[in-house]
């Protein structure tokens, strides 16, 4: 069994990124420039976004985070997220979700411009994902592909069970995994909480990428010998620690890894590689 590291490879693209930048700049190009948006005070969000400028700043890029009160009106979030779509020093922005429930998110995905729209959320990189167009691809699914490539895992050819039907890992992924590419061309099934008997789908899978957010859902009576193993979830579980709490991913880890070739870890595996499709879709972003 090999832990898929996502820690690690974070770090290593994390100086690559800082290398193209430094290129940029002695060029005399400006350096990239992510703008954040935070609206309440949500423990999590607030740990997310730290995350995120911190990120920003080890590979030399500009951010900026507006931070607003759970009570800001839906009019006044959007009328700054158009100030920062018309300001041209700005590539990326992102709106940390989720939204307190006055907001209507879909909305306000839709008020960022697609060309500075680096979470891919907005229906226009969607769709031009779907149809394998050029497009921002959201974080947790380009994570994982990267991930996977960056270990040489073979994916065409091979059964991937998807569980977990959202919009933002399960569906992308599933297009993304059964594209005409590298990564790609893979057979792919969706699984979610409707599924019967799931274990049916995940015995016969190469490949199970486990992204339901329930904490140690994937049991090791789930898994044949073998199998790659994804743990998208990150769920923070009452625990007797100096937080109170702590992280805990879909798979049963100590069941689960003894039968996989790989595996990603929680924390450390898919987590960190979110936060570098951020980076990577920022500079592109720069660069359009
Ligand atoms: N909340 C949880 N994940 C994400 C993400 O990838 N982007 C944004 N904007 N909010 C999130």
């Amino acid at each position: 069994m090999k832990i898929l590291d996502g820690k690690a490879t974070a770090d290593q693209i994390k100086l690559e990124i800082a290398a193209e930048v430094e290129k940029m700049t002695a060029q005399g190009k400006k350096r990239p420039h992510l703008a954040a948006i935070l609206v309440g005070d949500d423990g999590a969000s607030q740990t997310y976004v730290g995350h995120k400028e911190k990120a920003c700043a080890q590979v030399g890029f500009k951010s900026t985070l507006l931070r607003l009160p759970a009570d800001t009106s839906e009019e006044f979030l959007l009328s700054e997220i158009a100030k920062i779509n018309a300001d041209p020093d700005i590539d990326g922005l992102i709106v940390q979700l989720p939204l307190p429930k006055h907001i209507n998110e879909q909305r306000v995905i839709e008020t960022i411009d697609p060309a500075k729209d680096v979470d891919g959320f907005h229906p226009v990189n969607v769709g031009k994902m779907v149809l394998g167009l050029p497009s921002f691809v959201s974080a947790t699914p380009w994570g994982i592909l990267e991930l996977m490539e960056r270990y040489g895992i073979e994916t065409s050819g091979k059964h991937c069970v998807i569980i977990g039907r959202s919009n933002i890992v399960g569906r992308p992924l599933a297009n993304l995994l059964s594209q005409k590419s590298k990564p790609g061309d893979c057979t792919v099934t969706i699984c979610h909480s409707r599924t019967k008997d799931l274990k049916e789908y995940t015995l016969k899978a190469d490949i199970i990428i486990a992204a339901l957010g329930v904490p140690e859902f994937l049991k090791g009576d789930m898994v044949p010998e073998g199998a790659v193993v994804i743990d998208v979830g990150i769920t923070r579980v009452k625990a007797d620690t100096k937080t109170g709490f702590r992280l805990a991913g879909d798979v049963q880890f100590s069941e689960v890894s003894p039968k996989c070739s790989y595996i990603t870890p929680v924390p450390g595996g898919v987590g960190p590689m979110t936060i570098i499709a951020l980076l990577r879709n920022t500079l592109k972003a720069a660069a359009l």
